[in-house]
């Protein structure tokens, strides 16, 4: 499916199809860039999101660490300080553009760390080699969580934990609700991409494969004061690129009045993250 162009299948195909995610969508970190950039300017949590991703995974037990979905490596850059010196990190994605600039993002930290080009579904890890798993923001873009989940446990040791970090369905909805009133067919925003794997749903498939599954929630919400992030935000996202121009158009124009309305434009969060420990037992829960 070529990038921004609608298909039959619709919307869905862009937000979990693997092929079109790798090659288009984070084919390299700009789109992942643009939603980054509206949280990291306008956020109101007072805690900065990978610090407190950093916060609820940096007392796991072990050494060796695997991020699945690691992008151009965010997590470990922000928290460049605070990694144990014990700890041997494994970062994985399947788009090769997001390992490349993880690799180059990350060299300045002197660490021995790993890459690894891998489907979450298919991990090219064996049985029982990691102590603790963080999947940030990824297990809804796969076509299958269960499986993911599963090859998750197989790799995670006894005891082993998984941190997976993901929205609730309200998460930004303001945001979807806009852009709705000039193109209702084409839902935008984190709510079209979270149903597979949220804050509610997520928790009774991580109990297929895990155990002591706990919800920790980040407590924030947006006060944006411009305009050009929040559309920049929209056309970044699978959905967003393909609003025809002019509808981007009138979206900007009622946004701009809104925000010289109301002087501020408040867009609500829901965002956490679980941990769970391994299911004992045999290497595959199946
Ligand atoms: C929303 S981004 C999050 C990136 C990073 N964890 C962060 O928070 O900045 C999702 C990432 O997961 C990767 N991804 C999506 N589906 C994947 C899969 N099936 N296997 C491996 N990586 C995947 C994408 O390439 C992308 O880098």
């Amino acid at each position: 499916m070529p990038c921004g162009q609608k298909t039959e299948s619709g919307f869905s195909a862009a937000l979990r199809d693997g092929r079109h995610l790798r090659t288009c969508q984070y084919r390299d970190s700009a789109n992942l860039n643009a939603r980054a950039e509206l949280h990291r300017r306008f956020s109101t949590a007072g805690t900065r999101w990978f610090t407190w991703v950093f916060d609820q995974i940096v007392s796991a037990p072990g050494r060796d660490v695997l991020e699945l979905g690691c992008g151009p490596g965010g997590l470990w850059l922000e928290n460049r300080e605070r990694v144990p010196a014990d700890w041997r990190v494994t970062l994985a994605d399947f788009s090769a553009g997001m390992l490349d600039e993880a690799r180059a993002n990350l060299r300045s930290l002197d660490r021995d760390i790993a890459f690894a080009g891998a489907d979450a579904q298919r991990l090219p890890f064996s049985d029982a080699c990691f102590d603790a798993v963080v999947a940030n923001h990824m297990l809804y873009h796969l076509e299958d969580v269960g499986q993911g989940l599963s090859e998750i446990r197989r790799v995670l040791r006894p005891g082993g934990l998984l941190f997976a970090a993901t929205n609730g369905a309200n998460h930004m909805r303001e945001l979807g609700d806009w852009v709705r009133r000039f193109d209702p067919d084409t839902p935008v925003g984190s709510t079209a991409m979270v149903r597979p794997f949220d804050l509610a749903t997520g928790l009774a498939q991580l109990a297929v494969h895990f155990d002591d599954v706990r919800l920790a929630r980040y407590e924030d919400g947006l006060a944006v004061t411009e305009v050009d992030p929040l559309i920049d935000y929209v056309r970044s996202t699978p959905t967003g690129k393909q609003l025809d121009p002019a509808t981007v158009d009138r979206c900007r124009a009622s946004l701009e009045q809104m925000l010289s309305d109301e002087g501020v434009l408040r867009i609500h969060k829901e965002t956490g993250m679980s941990a769970a420990v391994r299911k004992p037992g045999e290497e595959s829960a199946g």
